[in-house]
């Protein structure tokens, strides 16, 4: 059982955004409930919004009902001890040095008023990007400068994504955070990490004899991401027509996924030889170059219509996004990772807004049998075995293989053997950021992204963009609700193979073989 973290003040700069209400004020309150947060701690909220203190409670209060876990059984009593824990600070710039001055008073009167004798500080940047560098800058100085700077036992920053939107951006941030502070203190996050499955997979792979030795391109197909959203990007265009796709998941989600599978076994469980085995398959991804983006790449952008709950009049009608914008709401790549394991055997990733589920896996595939025995007399070839790693909806993990349908004939029809997660443990598995939080009170980083790695992932998604931004063809459009471009479809069934999920509806057939 985790014990319950050291006391710290938790300030969350960006308090009054949308992260902080769906996530953050929920995770710190479950921690709470966990006993996980200790009862020294108390939480600042920072941001630019000009709201009282009242007003922000509420807003935690009415944030924590609607988002939280256990939002059925509010804990009345504990919600409001939690609530009377929170403050709310406001400055007009986050990085005037002046609000820092006083928002460390006030800390320093928080630190008394609660007891947060070791003077811990967990400071978590929840703003958009351009506001992180004048935020770490400011920290930086007063953490240097021995007269405003309380000894304390830690001293960390939590930094959201995006790190940087380039590797010249995350490198420069790098150079930043690094003038002011040891790699120890900088968690980066990725949420992704926080999920239960993920981190299961290297339970699975690593805790599991039958895996490893098969665990290659000598018996593995090839290895399908998916990572599809039925939310549209409308909402978010001032952002998002920045970003697009393949940087808002491609370089941290996708690819966290992708390393977590292809990684060599790390020579322990701890966050060093964990992050240098990821930090390896970025560096062995062979390079798109960007005259290479028309055939290892495809990007989509929805067009009008109505998907669900959802209606929009096209990504580019959207309001905050430029005319004409190219800005990809859906990414598909082919990879190769160039090392021993996986020599010449495809990645094939894709991701997208407004498509026609909401699904994160991970499909292995695996080689056919050899073409003897049921090959020869089955109507259709027998289908491969597939074991699938599911992150959402339902997190859990299934093995696809085929068996024979009872009866006189000799039929074969997959079938899938399923463990999931909420049923074989019967407990509600915490939400990624009640899990990182946490880490970052108790200082574990192994489910943060190091500066390297965040810096060799970047290097693979440059060249792309370079290319897609070079190009003169638009990016394909995509009906709302669909699997995405024909493209997309393309990029994989060039190679004889297929989508797990390709059309609405689908399910295997049953192979009839006469024997
Ligand atoms: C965020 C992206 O990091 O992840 C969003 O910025 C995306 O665009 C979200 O919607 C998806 O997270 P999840 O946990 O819902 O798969």
């Amino acid at each position: 059982m985790p014990t319950t973290a050291p006391s710290c003040a938790i300030v969350i700069f960006g308090a009054s955004g949308d992260l902080a209400k769906l996530k953050l004020i929920p995770a710190i309150y479950e921690m709470a409930r966990e006993r996980l947060l200790n009862e020294h701690s108390y939480v600042v909220g920072f941001a630019r919004s000009k709201m009282s203190e009242d007003d922000f409670r509420k807003e935690c209060n009415d944030a924590i009902r609607l988002n939280a876990r256990s939002k059925k059984a509010i804990d009345e009593g504990l919600l409001k001890s939690v609530l009377n824990r929170i403050h709310y600070f406001q400055g007009d710039d986050y990085g005037s040095a002046e609000a820092h001055q006083k928002l460390s008073e006030f800390l320093t009167t928080c630190d008394a008023k609660y007891g947060n004798a070791e003077k811990n500080r967990l400071f978590y940047l929840s703003t958009p990007p351009n506001a992180f560098e004048p935020i770490i800058t400011r920290l930086g100085e007063r953490a240097k400068d021995p007269d405003n700077n309380p000894p304390a036992r830690f001293k960390r920053l939590i930094i959201e994504k995006p790190f940087g939107t380039d590797l010249a951006s995350a490198k420069h941030l790098n150079a930043v955070i690094h003038k002011y502070f040891d790699e120890e203190q900088v968690f980066r996050i990725d949420h992704y990490l926080g999920k239960e499955t993920v981190q299961n997979l290297m339970v699975m792979r690593f805790a599991n004899s039958i895996f490893e030795p098969i665990w290659n391109y000598k018996y593995i197909d090839h290895v399908q991401i998916t990572v599809s959203e039925i939310v549209s990007a409308d909402d978010r265009a001032g952002y998002y027509d920045n970003s697009g796709a393949l940087r808002d998941m491609v370089q941290n989600h996708i690819f966290q996924l992708m390393a977590l599978v292809a990684m060599e076994p790390p020579a322990a469980l701890d966050a060093v030889s964990i992050r240098d085995e990821k930090t390896k398959v970025y560096r062995s991804i062979r390079p798109i170059r960007p005259e290479q983006v028309d055939v290892f790449t495809v990007r989509g952008q929805y067009g009008a219509g109505t998907h669900g709950k959802v209606t929009t009049n096209g990504y580019t009608q959207a309001k905050g996004v430029k005319p004409g914008s190219g800005t990809e709401t859906f990414a598909a790549l082919k990879l190769f990772i160039d090392n021993w394991r996986w020599s010449g055997m495809p990645f094939y990733i894709r991701t997208g807004k407004l498509l026609e589920q909401k699904l994160s896996e991970v499909v292995v595939r695996f080689r056919s049998p050899p073409q003897t025995l049921f090959q020869k007399q089955c109507e259709s070839p027998v289908y491969p075995n597939d074991l699938v790693i599911r992150i959402a909806p339902e997190e859990g993990i299934s093995w696809r293989l085929n068996g024979k349908v009872p009866g006189g004939a000799m039929n074969i029809k997959p079938v899938a053997l399923d463990f999931n997660y909420k049923t074989a443990f019967k407990v509600e598995a915490p939400e990624a950021y009640e899990r990182l939080i946490y880490d970052a009170m108790v200082g574990d980083q192994t489910l943060f992204i190091r500066g390297d790695e965040a810096e060799a992932a970047w290097a693979v998604i440059d060249p792309i963009e370079l290319g897609w931004r070079g190009s003169k063809k638009p990016p394909e459009p995509y009906a709302p609700g669909s699997w995405g471009p024909k493209r997309a479809m393309d990029l994989i069934e060039h190679d004889g193979r297929r989508w797990m999920q390709a059309k609405e509806g689908e399910s295997e057939p049953i192979v009839a073989c006469s024997l």
